[in-house]
């Protein structure tokens, strides 16, 4: 029988999918149960009436059980759903990953906070700079020899460069602060050089330079504020000898080394059996180079110094190969914290 046959199709309908069929089959506009109410027309009067009633009130059941059957079949869906989506609300939360310092970073303010208690103050000067700054005014004009001791990156604006070293800052620093003041600043920042990247050389890294004037500054200021220096940041009782050297912008100029924190002095693969490890270049400003920053070089005097915190670092944490701190491996800078 239809209506049989019907309700048992209704209740297997399990789906919406399932649902729309049944009802296009069973109550659609060519569903069986009007074609039943169009037979009607055909049928001997007599029978009409009560073949009607019969058909529609057919049509109010299949229709009323459809509807629901429909409601039934939401809530199971609903219910299916809330199950698939619940919030276990036992579980515990997910951490947040904590960002780090980078070991760079650590290193700088470590070296600021030194130098702070000895009375220098952060002076920041441009990553960008003009070969005047970066070279002739310290010293170099055009064609000296020296400059080949940085490898240049140029731009593409005639005169303009990546700066080679922090040492442009002295110039900034003393036209800024000065000329009849007396300075104690560090400068830190990027420098870029066209070199070949090797374990101990980046093409990109920082420096940190240190710049000193006053009436009467000797060298023995100088070498006093690196002794203090390389005990805070090495640990007490450190030893310290200055070498020769040559800076255009230093005269005179040297190299300054600790005893290896590493061996003490003995000898090891880390101070390649000298014993000492370089930490800086080092000079007093050359007068040319304070006259260019507008001091009077018969009246004021100066030291500067200009060292790597990579290198720095690595010496410090036993890190093999400079190119890791700008990598951005994370299994690197994790380790740093
Ligand atoms: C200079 O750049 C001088 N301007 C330093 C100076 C300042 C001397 C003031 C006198 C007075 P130098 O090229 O040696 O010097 O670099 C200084 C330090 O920067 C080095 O000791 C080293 O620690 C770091 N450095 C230089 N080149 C690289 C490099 N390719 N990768 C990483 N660190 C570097």
């Amino acid at each position: 029988m239809l209506r049989d046959k019907a309700m048992s199709g209704l209740a297997a309908a399990g789906d919406e999918a399932a649902l729309e069929a049944w009802r296009i089959e069973y109550l659609g506009r060519k569903g069986q149960v009007l074609e039943l109410l169009r037979a009607i027309p055909d049928l001997p009067a007599a029978e009409r009436p009560a073949f009607g009633q019969a058909a529609n009130a057919l049509k109010g059941e299949l229709s009323a059980a459809f509807d629901e059957r429909a409601q039934a079949v939401a809530q199971l869906k609903l219910a299916a759903e809330l199950a698939a989506e619940g919030v276990d609300v036992t579980l515990p939360g997910r951490r947040p990953q904590l960002g780090r310092l980078h070991p760079s970073n650590q290193t700088l303010r470590e070296i600021y906070g030194i130098f702070a208690a000895m009375g220098f103050q952060v002076y920041t000067s441009p990553d960008v700079e003009t070969d005047e700054y970066n070279f002739e005014l310290l010293n170099m004009p055009p064609g000296h020899p020296a400059r080949d001791m940085w490898d240049t990156f140029y731009t593409t604006t005639p005169g303009l460069i990546m700066r080679t070293h922090t040492s442009p800052g002295q110039i900034h620093a003393m036209r800024a602060l000065g000329p009849n003041r007396p300075i104690r600043v560090i400068l830190p920042g990027m420098c870029y050089r066209y070199e070949q990247v090797t374990a101990r050389s980046e093409m990109m890294f920082h420096q940190v330079e240190g710049l000193a004037i006053g009436r009467h500054i000797t060298m023995a200021d100088l070498k006093g504020v690196i002794a203090e220096f390389a005990n805070q940041l090495y640990g007490a009782g450190r030893k310290l000898r200055f070498r020769c050297s040559h800076f255009p912008f230093t005269e005179p100029s040297v190299e300054a080394d600790v005893d290896c924190i590493l061996c003490g002095g003995k000898g090891c693969a880390v101070c390649k059996y000298t014993g000492w490890l370089e930490i800086m270049g080092a000079g007093m400003v050359h007068p040319t180079v304070l006259r260019n920053g507008g001091y009077d070089p018969a009246e004021w005097s100066g030291f500067a110094f200009g060292m790597g915190p990579e290198r720095i670092t690595m010496l410090k944490q036993g890190i093999t190969d400079i190119r890791y701190f700008f990598g951005n491996d994370l299994r690197f800078l994790e380790q740093f914290g």
